[in-house]
């Protein structure tokens, strides 16, 4: 499963990249009045434990049992969230959690589906999960914005003689279809003594196909950005992002 083998490097390098306190933040600024969230893809678990840390119920999905085992490893002997938070094993696609949310966020993971039938059948499968008034929370990867880059060093960490390093590339590989590999390497002492990587197949989409795959889930765009920070979404050439805060179109 993807992300098994680099789940424990994830949180790496968090301090330095503004994306998950955006992230966070995005999502604690529309809990005000409700009390659960359905967080789906939900990683390591920093943003659902950030929810549970500010009092809501939260029901983490994950699929990756690595990511799964950082979120467990996270709580550790901290017995304080045990009353909030919910970690189930499942799929955006197929999970049922047999009860509605007012706020539902999947985030950074919808693009890892298998192109739009994928896409809309995971995206009806939690609008099925909302409640009356709820918003479901989901970002796309844009067609339009996307660009290639060769292999770089994106992000570097010495913790005590050891030095971890993040390295990421993307290459297309097709219609709508794109590569990203994520690598990361620990050196110690001028060796390298641990190597992990991972090749996520990101399938895109352009504003309009997303706007499409909504409705196709009975979804309608209530908020539009083009990343986690807030930013309007202006031209998609300019956003490699489609961040939508969405409702129900019935009910
Ligand atoms: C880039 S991480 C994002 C984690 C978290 N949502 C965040 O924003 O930090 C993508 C996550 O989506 C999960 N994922 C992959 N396919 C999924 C699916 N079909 N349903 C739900 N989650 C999925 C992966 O296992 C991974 O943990």
């Amino acid at each position: 499963m993807i992300y098994d083998t680099t789940a424990p490097f994830y949180d790496l390098f968090d301090a330095d990249d503004p994306g998950a306190l955006w992230h966070r933040e995005f999502v604690l600024a529309r809990t005000k009045g409700i009390d659960a969230v359905m967080d789906v893809g939900a990683g390591t678990g920093r943003t659902a434990m950030a929810l549970a840390e500010r009092g809501l119920r939260v029901w983490a999905v994950e699929p990756s049992r690595g990511m799964r085992g950082v979120m467990l490893a996270r709580l550790g002997d901290d017995t304080s969230l045990d009353e909030r938070l919910t970690i189930v094993p499942g799929d955006a696609q197929t999970c049922d959690l047999g009860r509605s949310f007012p706020l539902i966020v999947f985030s950074h993971a919808l693009y890892l589906l298998d192109g739009s039938a994928a896409r809309v059948a995971a995206l009806a499968n939690l609008a099925g999960h909302l409640a009356p008034g709820g918003r479901l929370i989901v970002d796309f990867a844009l067609e339009e914005g996307r660009a290639e880059r060769p292999r770089v060093l994106a992000a570097e960490r010495r913790i005590g003689e050891a030095v971890y390093r993040r390295f990421s590339e993307s290459i297309r590989g097709g219609d709508r279809l794109w590569a990203v590999t994520w690598a990361f390497e620990v050196e110690i002492a001028g060796q390298v003594v641990e190597r992990a990587e991972d090749t996520f197949r990101i399938s895109t989409a352009t504003l309009a196909e997303c706007r499409a795959s909504l409705a196709a889930a009975g979804l309608r765009p209530v908020a539009e950005f083009a990343d986690y920070s807030g930013r309007a979404l202006g031209d998609p050439a300019d956003a490699s992002r489609y961040v939508s805060e969405t409702a129900r179109i019935a009910g």
